[in-house]
Order: C-alpha cells, then sequence, then structure tokens
C-alpha cells in the first residue's frame, strides 16, 4: 500500500552538543523549507513529510530518505532543498549529485557510527552521568529565562529591521557588553539571525515577539514573566502548604491585571469555538460568566446564538478590559457586563447556563461547593452548569498539564488546586445537579457539564 506518490522522511535528531547530527546541521530550516516548497509548487497530496530520528549518517546531515524508491538525499540545505521538490518530486528526476549511491559504504558509516554511540551511551552510564534528555530538562529554565527576558525588555521589538548589539542596547539603555552575549544566545535559540555584526528578527520573532506583528503575544507573555517569580517560591511554598506571595486579585494592579487577562484572552479565543461548538447552545437564551475575564467566551456564544444574551461577571478591575474587547466585537447590545466578587455576591436569577471556566482551580474545594450552590440557584429549571478547567485522573498524577498546574495554583493562591473528576462529580452531586458528564477536549482543559 502507498497512499501517497513520495513518502519522504527527513532526520530531526537531536544530539549533545558537540556530536555532529542532523539538527546540528539545521534540519529544522531544512524541514520548514522542504514544507513551504512542497506547498508552493501544489505537492501537499503527492508528498508526504515525515521527521524521524537519525538514519546513521550523522556527519553528513541533515539527510532525507525518499520512498518507494529508496533514494537516500545528504547534505541538505534550504538552497538545495527546492531544487529536490522542482526536480525529483515535481518532475520525477532524481538530483544525483546529492544521492548516496555507494550501497556498502553508506552501511559501513552507519555501522561505525551505530558503534560509536553505543560505546558513548555505555561509557556515560558507567560513569553515572545524568542521561542527556534528564538533563536537558533540569536546565530548561535557562531557555525559558532567555526568552521571558527578552520579552520583558522588548528586545525583539528593539531589533526591528536589524541593529547591532550596540544600538539595541542605546535604544532600551541597557548594558552594551551583556547586550551582545544575551543576542547570541538568543541566535543559538533560533529567535534572532546574525549577519556581520548585526542582528536580524527571525519569521518565529517576527510573528510573535514584535510590537504591532499580527500575532503579537508580548502582553500575555509578560504574564508567564510573573508567574515565573511565583515559581520561584515553589520550595517554600511546599513547606508552607500554601502561596507565599498571595495578594487577592482585588488588589493586584494593571501591571499584574493587564498581562493576565490578555493571557486568558489569547487561550479562550483560541479554544471557544470549540468549547461552545461542544456545549450546545442552541437552547440557551440567557447565560452567566462568572469570572468571565475578557469576555472571549460570552462573546463566541452571542456570535453561535444570535439570540442569546450573555452576562460577564468580575472584579471591577477586569470589566473595563471586557467592556473593550465586547464593543471591539460590536456586542455590547447582548453581552454585558457586571462588577462584582464572585465570593460575596449573589449571581441573580433565570439563567439557562452558567459557564465557570478556570474558575475552580483559584478555589479550595469548600468554595467550589459555595461557587456550584449560587450556580445552582441562578440556574433555571433545566439549566446547565459548564465547568471548563485542568481535569485531572482520578490517582490525580494525569494529564501531565493538570499535574503541574495544581503547583501554579499552590504558588499563587491560598487555597487553590487542580482538582479531579471524581472531586467534581462530589460537589456537583452535593449541590444537587444531575446527568453529570465529563468531555475531554484537545488540548489541555475539559468539561464537566451537570443540570439542575
Ligand atoms: C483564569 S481567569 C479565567 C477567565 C475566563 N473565564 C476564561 O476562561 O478565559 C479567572 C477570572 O476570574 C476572575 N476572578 C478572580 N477572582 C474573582 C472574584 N472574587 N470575583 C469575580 N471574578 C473573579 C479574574 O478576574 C479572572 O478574570
Ligand atoms: S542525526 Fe541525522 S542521520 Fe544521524
Amino acid at each position: 500500500m502507498e497512499p501517497f506518490k513520495y513518502h519522504v522522511y527527513v532526520c530531526n535528531q537531536q544530539k549533545p552538543e558537540g556530536v555532529p547530527g542532523c539538527a546540528a546541521h539545521g534540519s529544522e530550516k531544512v524541514i520548514d523549507c522542504l514544507r513551504k516548497e512542497i506547498m508552493k509548487n501544489g505537492l501537499g497530496d503527492t508528498v508526504q513529510i515525515t521527521t524521524c530520528g537519525s538514519i546513521g549518517l550523522c556527519e553528513r546531515g541533515p539527510n532525507m530518505v525518499v520512498y518507494p524508491e529508496g533514494i537516500w538525499y545528504s547534505g541538505l540545505t534550504v538552497e538545495n532543498v527546492s531544487e529536490i521538490v522542482t526536480e525529483h518530486f515535481k518532475s520525477g528526476k532524481v538530483v544525483e549529485r546529492l544521492v548516496n549511491t555507494d550501497v556498502s559504504a553508506v552501511r559501513a558509516e552507519i555501522d561505525t557510527n551505530k558503534k560509536r554511540m553505543m560505546a558513548a551511551f555505555k561509557a556515560q552510564d558507567e560513569a553515572g552521568v545524568l542521561p542527556d534528555e534528564l538533563n536537558q530538562r533540569i536546565r530548561g529554565f535557562q531557555i525559558s529565562r532567555v526568552i521571558l527576558s527578552a520579552v520583558e525588555l522588548d528586545i525583539f521589538s528593539a531589533v526591528d529591521s536589524g541593529a547591532s548589539a550596540a544600538e539595541v542596547a542605546k535604544k532600551l539603555d541597557i548594558d552594551s557588553r551583556a547586550t551582545e552575549m544575551f543576542l547570541n544566545a538568543l541566535v543559538s535559540l533560533n529567535l534572532l539571525e546574525k549577519k556581520d555584526a548585526s542582528f536580524y528578527n527571525t519569521p518565529i520573532s517576527s510573528r510573535y515577539f514584535v510590537e504591532g506583528a499580527p500575532d503579537d503575544s508580548r502582553a500575555s507573555l509578560m504574564h508567564t514573566v510573573h508567574l515565573w517569580g511565583r515559581w520561584s517560591t515553589l520550595t517554600e511554598c511546599i513547606g508552607k502548604g500554601t502561596s507565599v506571595t498571595y495578594k487577592d486579585m482585588v488588589d493586584r494592579g494593571d501591571e499584574w491585571t493587564v498581562p493576565f487577562i490578555a493571557a486568558m484572552h489569547k487561550s479562550a479565543t483560541a479554544r471557544a469555538p470549540q468549547v461552545i461548538r461542544t456545549v450546545g447552545l442552541e437552547k440557551v437564551s440567557k447565560m452567566l460568566d462568572v469570572g468571565g475575564g475578557s469576555g472571549a467566551y460570552s462573546i463566541a456564544a452571542a456570535r453561535a446564538n444570535e439570540s442569546l444574551r450573555a452576562e460577564v461577571f468580575d472584579l471591577p478591575t477586569v470589566i473595563p478590559i471586557a467592556q473593550k474587547h465586547i464593543d471591539e466585537a460590536g456586542l455590547s447590545d447582548r453581552v454585558t457586563t457586571r462588577a462584582g466578587d464572585m465570593r460575596k455576591d449573589d449571581f441573580g436569577i433565570g439563567f439557562d447556563l452558567v459557564f465557570i471556566s478556570a474558575i475552580c482551580h483559584m478555589n479550595s474545594p469548600e468554595e467550589n461547593v459555595e461557587l456550584l450552590e449560587k450556580s445552582f440557584k441562578a440556574l433555571s429549571e433545566n439549566g446547565r452548569v459548564v465547568i471548563q478547567d485542568f481535569i485531572l485522573k482520578d490517582d490525580k498524577t494525569s494529564p501531565p498539564t493538570a499535574a503541574l498546574f495544581a503547583l501554579n495554583m499552590l504558588v499563587g493562591t491560598r487555597g487553590g488546586s487542580s482538582y479531579s473528576e471524581a472531586e467534581y462529580t462530589g460537589w456537583l452531586k452535593k449541590t444537587g445537579f444531575e446527568d453529570i458528564k465529563l468531555i475531554r477536549l484537545p488540548g489541555p482543559t475539559a468539561l464537566i457539564i451537570g443540570r439542575k
């Protein structure tokens, strides 16, 4: 069976630093270029690309094997990949000068590399050295810190269409020597390019990290910058059993709130259409969006059902941000806002749906029962409560995002955590909800729905 005319395996193997391999030889750029060239030449349905681990010709990577012919290409570059696409995949003519034709030499090279690799593994193991992959995970904070500091300093906007380290340092009023070290590190992470002594944004940094870019993510990433500070207190929080830097949302200034809601807005906007489709809003005419943040879900709900009215309930510090998004969406006649405190204020009555997205993890179990009791009162007969959150399996060790998010709540709240399906089900039953069902969605969150 061959569902595609060509099936291409491109090696993208990462190896320890200093060891030759395809990733170190630029396979990522080659794969990116290969994908683009294939689309440009209208070959998307003809050529299937699969990235793979080492095929044993590590010194001459990046390598690619093309089936069904079994052609082995080595030494791929951004330049010669477009030639392979037009000559081989489009016109059926193999690019001979890039092909490995001596089968026995190829075989011998693979065997030598395999033996060398096994010997290196054995030596590392016998020396009791941490495995490379584990070591990389442990040192992962370095990469994260570099990117977050770049966002914090707004380095990519300062680089703009190209600048030297001294020019960036001058623009941002920061140290020139440190800036050069920092920009070089960003080049090593493929987030900048360096030509002569000047630095340039890559397609990724231009898309996400530069002021005015179409997918400018700087505001929401500032929330991750803030989380870094909290996570640094994890050891202490585990000792104390709660956040050691806790500050109530109401007491946080715009410096914290604006990036926080921007981050929520970005992920909510991406997830909302699927969540709304899954919940089904055809028969809903009045919805309450508890802790509705930017209003992204209410906006998506109002767009999905033209007779639906939604109320975004959130803190007075957040409501102006929601109002701005609602106004921009042209939905202020059907999506209204209410400033209040969900822990103190009543929710009102007569709703067909109470939507509680990314809220329960901020609360203790007792606070969640209170929240569900208020929601129950706010619903009409047969109305539904829809909770969206990181919902753990019952042994609480997976999904991994939910298990790690429990710690995000430990370092940031008084009594919050990620909770399990069994816990949510227990609270919903205790409050009087029926027909309780859990729906796992692609991505990190799940829905749990109960009916009054
Ligand atoms: C993690 S965000 C979730 C936002 C939105 N529901 C979503 O899924 O994108 C939590 C929201 O709860 C709001 N919030 C926190 N404490 C609150 C309180 N006591 N009363 C009302 N809203 C609160 C925050 O302002 C924020 O908008
Ligand atoms: S790393 Fe690609 S062939 Fe070995």
